[in-house]
């Protein structure tokens, strides 16, 4: 019989004793269902969580009970549970779910059914406890069951006998209450069942807002019945009906989900003066703009008419978006087409406005008028952030953790987005340790009460439906976890490890983070066996957006499959690297760990990107790449002399060292679209090579 190997996990020091007791109780205890050991893969890490020895089987047997409190809204989270189990596991599950309480094996406790509108401060913790073969979830509502019910999914295990849950006590909630991931619909349209497949991986991660930013220069997405050429001139036909968007509400609110919407304004919204140019500072016609960037066009503050056109919009759009929080926009307005305005600039006199930012915070105060009287928290960006601007207002930080503090420190309340532009391009690992409210904060725990959380920010310039969700995904995971979790779990490469386990199950989920890439790299090749061309599209990223926009000069209209759009941010071939190089070189002199892994990946550089260049060279989509595709030989071929002079460093040639690195240091600078992610981790290795000893 196999021995049960203990391995518990514990979060918070003061379950310490208990947690020996059970090691104790551990090696007292008889094996069952033949399990090595626990291996935990939840993401994001729950508030507290002990493993005991011992499992709940999966099988055919296993029965599934509701409370009688449960509503329809937990009956089908736990049916479409039952599904992934089932799909995970290959077992034929029952779905004759028993109400009542206290008759199946896997038992859902809530005490309320779910609000009908999701509020920010409805509790969203839960219990899990697996032990002496029964499951029992237990949360104060609905959100808590089915972020339970996430979890469950997340603890599924296998052994010789079978799939199976472990034993396990988690007492779970968040660290902050808002949990977001914005979506820009306006610049590159998305259609509804991306939005619905994002809202299931949400779930899965534990974020609770879907921020919609709907109308932007480039585009009007929503049906308006009021203004209906709002749509009919501002969208190129790409719009989301009023019945889609009640679909999409009604998605999220059963994935425990607020979908707040964004209708930035005055400035962003040209596509709203193609049909109204009636709302503008200057005379049109205005068109939909295809140029990204900071365009002059802004609604007249100055005008009545321009606030009884808002108000009559935004009280049809609060009968579809039932939230209790609006978004406002508000950002980069230059005021320019204000101030070339002589009404504008008369209007501004003749009320003691001094500049375009003080005519913003009135118009600001305008709406907060209108939304107040919907019943609507206004949020806007960082730059409503003025002096006069109501406190009730929320502020979404696009420039960083300090602008937030700072609106704390003035009594707003804010929602941190700066570290999480996913257009940035950064690692995982990079959106993983900036944190909400950082180590070290001066804010007053008042203060601290007002940052409600963050939201990851995936603005639409340079994504289509085909590469969203490898941008999203897996990342958004990490700041998923930053957001849930609490401040102190911040091990990146344990983070690295459960990220790679939950990208294969968002995969599942139907996420195309990783189908979507390998669809457009057959596309580019032409070809279904690409070996070669994996290899180098494996081991390079695309740039961040503005050097793509420096570069490409990309507009709407911009293809957007190309190269650039086929790899993935952060591939994982980073983070590999540096663990090996490190695991090698903290190996010294023996320089054994982590060794023949690297060997692999430096012999596989050298033998295919020959190959891969010149297949590249004769497609003219890649072949601008084919040069980059080439050098990948001479890295692989430094990494194997740097190996190789770690070993025998009286071998080193003079100069070597000097050479390599300014050859790394060169390709960094490289001017393209995509760049090598294995940089760093090669500048490590070379660095480690003692220079060539005077011979
Ligand atoms: C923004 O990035 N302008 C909100």
């Amino acid at each position: 019989m196999v021995r049960q190997r203990m391995k518990l996990l514990l979060w918070h020091g003061a379950a310490c004793v208990a947690m020996m007791c059970a090691v104790q109780a551990a090696a007292a205890q008889a094996v069952h269902g033949g399990v090595t050991e626990f291996r935990n893969t939840l993401m994001p890490e729950p508030a507290s969580f002990t493993a005991q020895p011992g499992t709940f089987a999966l099988t055919p047997a296993t029965t599934f009970g509701l409370s009688a409190t449960s509503d329809t809204l937990l009956q089908d989270a736990l049916l479409r549970a039952i599904t992934r189990l089932e799909a995970m596991t290959g077992v034929e599950l029952s779905k004759n779910v028993v109400t009542g309480g206290g008759q199946a094996l896997v038992e859902i406790n809530v005490a309320h059914p779910a609000e009908a509108v999701q509020t920010l401060d409805e509790d969203e913790s839960y219990q899990l406890v697996v032990q002496r073969g029964s499951v029992s979830l237990t949360a104060p509502n609905d959100l808590g069951a089915l972020h339970g019910l996430q979890t469950l999914l997340q603890l599924v295990q296998y052994g010789p006998d079978g799939y199976f849950l472990p034993d396990v006590t988690i007492s779970d909630k968040p660290r902050f209450k808002w949990r977001g991931l914005m979506i820009d619909c306006g610049r590159h349209f998305e259609p509804v069942p991306v939005l619905l497949r994002t809202l299931d991986a949400m779930e899965a991660v534990k974020l609770n807002v879907l921020h919609l930013h709907l109308s932007e220069d480039q585009g009007f997405r929503v049906e308006s019945k009021r203004f209906p050429k709002l749509q009919e001139m501002g969208s190129d036909g790409l719009y989301y009906t009023q019945d889609q968007i009640r679909e999409i509400v009604a998605y999220a609110h059963a994935r425990g989900i607020r979908v707040v919407p964004e209708f930035d304004i005055p400035g962003h919204a040209t596509s709203w003066l193609v049909g109204y140019p009636e709302l503008a500072s200057a005379p049109g016609p205005y068109h939909v703009e295809r140029v990204f960037g900071i365009h002059d066009a802004a609604m007249d503050p100055t005008r009545e008419s321009t606030f009884k056109f808002l108000d009559e919009f935004l009280g049809e759009m609060t009968g579809l978006f039932p939230d209790a929080y609006m978004h406002i926009g508000g950002d980069e307005n230059k005021g320019k087409q204000w101030l070339a305005n002589p009404q504008i600039r008369e209007f501004m006199q003749a009320h003691g406005i001094k500049d375009a930012a003080a005519l913003q915070v009135y118009f600001n105060q305008r709406m907060l008028k209108i939304l107040t009287k919907y019943h609507k928290h206004m949020v806007g960006w960082d730059e409503i952030m003025t002096p006069g601007l109501p406190k009730d207002v929320v502020v979404q930080s696009w420039r960083g953790a300090e602008s937030l503090a700072k609106g704390a420190m003035e009594g707003y309340q804010g929602i941190l987005s700066a570290p999480y532009y996913l257009d940035a391009m950064h690692t995982a690992a990079w959106h993983y340790l900036a944190d909400p409210i950082p180590a070290g904060t001066e804010l007053t725990p008042e203060q601290q009460e007002l940052i409600l959380g963050g939201e990851v920010c995936m603005w639409g310039e340079q994504i289509s439906p085909k590469t969203i969700d490898s941008r999203i995904w897996p990342r958004t995971a990490a700041i998923a976890e930053r957001l849930w979790s609490a401040a102190t779990v911040r091990d990146v490469p344990d983070m690295y490890r459960r990220l790679a386990v939950e990208n294969v199950r968002l995969d599942a989920l139907g996420m195309e983070q990783i189908s979507g890439p390998e669809r457009m790299q057959r596309q580019l090749t032409g070809r279904q066996n690409t070996t070669a061309f994996k290899v180098f599209t494996s081991v390079i990223e695309p740039v961040s957006f503005g050097e793509r926009y420096n570069l490409q000069h990309t507009d709407q209209l911009t293809p957007l499959d190309g190269l650039v759009d086929a790899v993935i941010p952060d591939p994982p071939v980073r983070h590999e690297m540096a663990d090996e190089v490190q695991a090698l070189l903290k190996d010294a002199p023996h320089f054994e760990r982590g060794r023949a892994r690297l060997e692999r990946r430096f012999k596989s550089w050298e033998q295919t990107s020959p190959e891969s260049a010149l297949r590249m060279k004769e497609k003219p989509q890649l072949a601008p790449y084919a040069e980059q595709a080439a050098e990948l030989a001479e890295f692989g071929a430094l990494g194997t002399e740097a190996l190789h002079y770690l070993d025998a460093p009286n071998e080193t040639p003079n100069g070597w060292r000097t050479a390599a690195l300014q050859k790394i240091a060169a390709a960094k600078k490289e001017k393209s679209l995509v760049r090598f992610a294995i940089l760093d981790p090669l500048e490590e290795l070379v660095s480690a090579v003692p220079a060539a000893s005077a011979q």
